[in-house]
């Protein structure tokens, strides 16, 4: 059923709320397909979870929500499992339900907001894990032509919070399904400071995947804010990536900043860091402000404005560009 003027307040995790001309949810390629026959030149949004969106403005053309399930092991080989899985299934769950199984790979990734259709968009990663490290294809439908394409790992062009349907094919496919290689043999990352902390403070020296996943839980709850009861897309930038010369400055003037090598002349420097010491970490302007446990996190205490935390991202990128010679990109689509 195609409903119009709807209030999309609830289907971002911003609690933003903003007009949607028409709204439609899909459960199947089928019902898709007559969605899309009703749309005549329509602009078309496709939404999961509405864990990484801003919207600034009401949306002018039809808003499509994946629902369509499924988890399916299609292949074991080796030590590995294959795992395809309906774009519309929470992540979260799908993470959860690996564990369950034993199917390791994805417990790094505890927690995250969304659905599993958004986790190849921009490679999402946490606690030194991106999808990419376990990423095998996904099946997408082509908007304009209407035709199903398989990409594989190479044709998704992952790199650090992106791929290739956030640039040359953005708003181009459909994302319906993903298939992930799991792992049966496991192998624990746990080169994350923050984890091997909490696994000490629990006295877990052989962790399972599971002990690895409850400790993500933990940090991740204790540093970001929910967003049923706060409003958030999680980290608003993107840690900005340096030429050594900069990292080298900002050292020279200030304490040790967090960074990390990327390659010989390349460092990611921690955006967090250079915010909180712009002075805007816990900064409440009115209803939003910068959360104040962690200074990536823009939020909505309760009913701004998506243009309000837009500006206020734009004054925050001004200020670290003027102290730091640092241009801060935002990771959050802006609609
Ligand atoms: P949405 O916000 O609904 O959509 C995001 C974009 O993808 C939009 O452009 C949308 O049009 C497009 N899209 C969605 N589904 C499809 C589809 N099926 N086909 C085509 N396009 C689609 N991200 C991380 O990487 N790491 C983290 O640690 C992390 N932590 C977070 C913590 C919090 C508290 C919050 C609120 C967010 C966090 N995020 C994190 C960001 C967010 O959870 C991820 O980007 C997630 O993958 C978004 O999923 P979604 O379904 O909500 O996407
Ligand atoms: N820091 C500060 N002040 C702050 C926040 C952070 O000084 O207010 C410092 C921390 O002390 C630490 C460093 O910055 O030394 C890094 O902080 P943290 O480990 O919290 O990670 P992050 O860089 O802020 C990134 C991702 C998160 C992901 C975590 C864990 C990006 C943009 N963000 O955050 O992803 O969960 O690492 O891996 O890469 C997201 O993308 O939405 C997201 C939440």
């Amino acid at each position: 059923m195609i409903l119009k003027n709807v209030d999309l307040k609830k289907y971002n995790t911003f609690g933003v709320s903003v007009n949607s001309d028409r709204f439609a949810t899909f459960s199947s390629l089928d019902e898709l397909e007559q969605i899309l026959a009703k749309r005549n030149k329509s602009k078309i949004l496709v939404l999961g979870g509405g864990s990484n969106i801003l919207f600034t403005k009401d949306f002018k053309g039809f808003v499509i929500k994946n629902e369509i399930k499924g988890f399916e092991i299609t292949n074991r080989k080796n030590n590995n499992v294959y795992v395809k899985v309906g774009a519309g299934e929470i992540w979260h769950e799908f993470v959860m339900k690996c564990i369950d199984l034993g199917f390791a790979g994805v417990e790094n990734l505890s927690l995250i907001p969304g659905s599993v259709g958004a986790s190849p968009m921009q490679n999402i990663g946490a606690y030194g894990v991106e999808v990419k490290d376990l990423f095998l294809e996904l099946e997408a439908y082509n908007i304009e032509s209407r035709k199903l394409k398989i990409f594989s790992k190479e044709e998704c062009e992952f790199g650090y919070r992106d791929s290739i349907f956030k640039n040359k094919l953005k708003d181009k496919y459909i994302i319906l399904s993903v298939t992930y290689k799991l792992d049966l043999k496991h192998k624990i990352n746990s080169s994350y400071g923050a984890i091997q902390d909490e696994l000490k403070k629990n006295g877990i020296i052989n962790p399972t995947i599971k002990d690895i996943s409850d400790a993500v839980i933990k940090i991740r709850s204790h540093k970001l804010p929910n967003p049923k009861k706060i409003g958030n897309a999680g980290s608003f930038f993107k840690n900005p990536i340096v030429d050594k010369k900069i990292l080298y400055d900002i050292e020279k003037k200030y304490n040790k900043i967090p960074n990390y090598p990327i390659s010989e002349k390349k460092f990611k420097l921690a955006a967090g860091w250079l915010i909180e010491q712009a002075g805007w970490k816990g900064k409440k302007i009115e209803n939003y402000g910068v959360h104040k446990n962690q200074a990536l996190v823009l939020v909505n205490y309760s009913d701004a404005k998506g243009i309000d935390i837009l500006k206020l991202s734009n004054q925050i990128i001004n200020d670290v560009k003027e102290k730091f010679g640092v241009i801060l990109e935002r990771e959050v689509n802006i609609l």
